[in-house]
């Protein structure tokens, strides 16, 4: 039987839970109540699990993962297994004393999400008063107590004219790394998506201030920039291929390829309180069903880039086409390109559909 080698990383949900409630969250619809979260000992198994498959990072995300009180255990089994330990927070949630229980627990690294660099516009995205001043308190403690910081910026129609803005933020702050990333459309974002479409002309402007402030900070500042798909003409090697490199596991425990996976129809969605992990990796029919070239469609199984892209983003092509077999219709040689063009010249009227837990009108953190 083929043997796949192991995943690189794991996203680690713990909890779907958040204060925050931005509209291109790439949560699923369907959010996971607190009732159905995995216990700590079921995350414990899960680490140990990961690190025995050759897992060499585990990023703890959400939700806002500092709503559960366990994490600092959590990140000290994981650092405790030699495993790479970031947090992927919203930051509001920091304290001296949470940050302080991370630290001492061997956490690694920290990726601080911003809404944006004015506190009107953040605001408007996270729906959370005083959200901005949180996380710039955050990040002060962060590089106070010398843990590394990576700033996220998520780009959309309503705050790509200050990139420039957002990249001197991240230097002021100490940040290491800052991450430049429009929307991606998946979730809540795809479900938003026309009112968070920027522009080709944002889209260049944004590029032109990445490109310069490259050049103003040099090495003292690694920017990341991740362009829109659907300005694009070919396709991303989404998640660095099906299968190849990462799992997410859920806060109720199901082990997905990618964030979206949960949108693909007829398929059994495999959970580790009932299959290990590894067994879930090697031999699920979710992590081999678009894994490797053999199910590509043509015009992908002919192209000489089908081991660079690996066919694009599986999810994307069932959000646009309908089949999540089909090509990916960002690549030119879709016969259903049209589809994105349509979608990045779509109009853009209406208001935002924030991200909340169905029937509760509200964000639940504790
Ligand atoms: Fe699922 Fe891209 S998000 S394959």
């Amino acid at each position: 039987m083929t043997r796949f080698p192991p995943p690189m990383s794991l996203l680690a949900e713990l909890t779907h839970r958040c204060p925050l409630a931005c509209p291109y969250c790439s949560n699923p619809l369907s959010l996971d109540r607190r009732q159905s979260e995995l216990e700590t000992q079921d995350w414990v198994r899960i680490l140990e699990e990961a690190a025995a498959l050759g897992v060499l990072q585990v990023h703890f995300s959400g939700g806002e993962p500092m709503a559960r009180a366990d994490l600092p255990a959590l990140v000290h089994h994981a650092s405790s297994l030699n495993l790479y330990t970031n947090l992927i927070t919203s930051g509001v949630l920091i304290t001296q004393a949470t940050l302080a229980a991370l630290d001492e627990a061997g956490l690694d690294h920290i990726q601080l999400s911003f809404q944006d660099v004015t506190e009107t516009g953040a605001e408007r995205i996270g729906g959370l008063r005083g959200a901005q001043e949180r996380k710039l308190a955050a990040a002060r403690l962060i590089r106070a107590r010398g843990l590394p910081l990576t700033l996220n910026f998520v780009i959309h129609r309503e705050n790509a004219d200050r990139v420039a803005q957002m990249l001197d933020l991240a230097h002021e702050l100490g940040a290491g790394r800052v991450e430049i990333a429009h929307t991606q459309y998946y979730g809540w974002g795809l479900k938003n998506r026309d009112l968070l479409m920027p522009s080709a002309a944002q889209l260049d402007a944004a590029t032109d201030a990445v490109v310069k402030a490259r050049a103003r900070f040099g090495n003292s500042l690694a920017i990341d920039y991740v362009t829109p798909d659907y300005h694009a003409d070919q396709p991303k090697p989404c998640m660095g291929g099906w299968g190849q490199r990462f799992l997410n596991v859920t806060p109720s425990g199901k082990v997905l390829p990618c964030h979206a996976a949960e949108t693909i129809p007829d398929v059994t969605f495999p959970n580790v309180m009932e299959h290990a992990l590894g067994e879930i990796w090697q031999d699920s029919a979710l992590f081999n069903l678009f894994r490797g070239t053999a199910w590509m469609p043509e015009p992908c199984q002919s192209c000489a880039l089908k081991e660079i892209d690996w066919g694009g983003c599986r999810c994307q092509a069932l959000a646009l086409t309908g089949d999540a077999r089909a090509t990916d219709p960002v690549c030119a040689r879709s016969d259903r390109h049209e589809v994105v063009v349509a979608a990045a010249e779509a109009g853009h009227d209406g208001d935002f559909a924030y991200r909340r837990f169905t029937g509760t009108g509200r964000n639940e953190t504790g």
